[in-house]
């Protein structure tokens, strides 16, 4: 028998009841695919720091490094929300990211038939959508030095530093052709260039990749005209690649247009280790209620055993059942619409394990 090592990750707010939901529909692929996954559980984010006064204890780092795949449900809080920069539970997700060179994040947008009643746009502007956005994940602003809050003439500053070298633009450049050439063969390259250097360089180095990739259609795009053309004519996207920060809020908002952030899943792949996490954070607003969708964080498990463990039947088994349970109705409160069935988290877990 097949045996696979997972680091789970359960962290704060709806993080444990998505966690307990996507265990089971771990639990039933076990039994249907005859595998075994050898489940540990780790700390991370504020439960991390309630218990160790660090978001991301040596222990979890040494678990992840050990596993074949890291799944992760979301870390934050309001509890911890007072805590400087740097010893926030959100430090600890991006320190695991780092640490095992995570640099590509990859975030699916793609409209279900049975959510174009959900989604923020018209149906057909909706309908078709199928859009990848590849974030660059351990680079630019969110990790570029110097960075600090200090005094200056006498007033405080804050500032931080959006910087790219040469090869980390090359090589998720390259895994965005790569993944193009298995699609519609179009990528679009979202940056600033009109206004920061780091996006000349960017959008150099880009075009110097594509050299070897004539075959797929590139297009440069500012990344506000970006937002407002994901909006307008989302079916015309397919891989999107960009840097940290641009990437982190065009998947936010390409998770909207196709229903839920509760539906979004996503990879953080490297040469070496993956960690699949949903889009979504910790949700404080509903934790503790049960009612959080599990889909993103289900998907995201769905995206390990394809991507990781080469299990594609399983992965493609998933992602059927989670559209054969919307197609039958059932639907979190995120998603519900007059005429569907409500249902809590546990209860859209069992229900997407039902049609596997
Ligand atoms: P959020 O993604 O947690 O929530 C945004 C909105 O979407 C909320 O109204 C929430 O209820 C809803 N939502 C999110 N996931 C949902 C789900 N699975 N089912 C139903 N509704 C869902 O973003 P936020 O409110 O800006 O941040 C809350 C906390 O989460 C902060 O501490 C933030 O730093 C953290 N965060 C963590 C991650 C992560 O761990 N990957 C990602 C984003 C935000
Ligand atoms: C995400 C989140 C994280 C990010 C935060 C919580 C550090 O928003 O995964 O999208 O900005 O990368
Ligand atoms: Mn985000």
């Amino acid at each position: 028998k097949k045996e696979y090592k997972i680091l789970v990750l359960p962290g704060d707010g709806i993080g444990p009841e998505i966690t307990k939901a996507t265990l089971e529909v771990l639990k039933a692929i076990e039994k249907k695919y005859d595998v075994k996954f050898d489940i540990k559980e780790g700390l991370i984010g504020g439960a991390a720091i309630d218990e160790t006064g660090d978001p991301l204890p040596e222990e979890t780092l040494k678990l992840a490094k050990e596993s074949d795949a890291v799944l992760l449900a979301a870390v934050g809080g309001e509890k911890w929300d007072n805590l400087p920069t740097d010893k926030r539970p959100e430090k600890g997700l991006l320190r695991i990211r780092k640490e095992l060179d995570l640099f590509a994040n990859i975030r699916p947008g793609k409209a279900y038939t049975a959510l174009l009643d959900a989604s923020p746009l018209k149906e057909n502007l909706i309908k078709g959508v199928d859009l990848l956005v590849i974030r660059e994940l351990t680079g630019g602003i969110y990790f570029g030095e110097p960075r600090g809050i200090e005094e200056r003439n006498g007033e405080k500053v804050g500032y931080n530093t959006m910087i790219y070298s040469e090869h980390e633009i090359e090589r998720i450049a390259k895994l965005a052709f790569e993944i193009a050439r298995t699609r519609r063969k179009k990528v679009t390259s979202v940056d600033k260039a009109n206004v920061l250097e780091v996006s000349a360089v960017w959008r150099e180095v880009v075009n110097k990749v594509w050299a070897n990739y004539q075959d797929v259609e590139l297009e440069h795009m500012y990344v506000d005209n970006t937002a407002m053309q994901l909006v307008r004519r989302p079916k015309d996207f397919d891989v999107i690649v960009t840097g940290n920060l641009f990437g982190d809020i065009i998947s936010d908002e390409a998770g909207a247009l196709t229903g839920s952030l509760g539906m979004l899943p996503s990879a953080s792949i490297g040469e070496r280790y993956a960690l699949y996490e949903p889009v979504h954070g910790s949700a404080p607003d509903i934790a503790g209620k049960n009612i959080a969708n599990p889909t993103a964080m289900i998907l995201s498990a769905a995206m390990m055993l394809d991507i990781t463990f080469k299990m594609h039947d399983a992965a493609k088994d998933i992602q059927d059942a989670v559209e054969k349970a919307l197609n039958d109705g059932y639907r979190t409160a995120d998603i519900w619409q007059p005429g569907t069935k409500k249902v809590n988290t546990d209860e859209m877990a069992q229900a997407i394990i039902e049609k596997l």
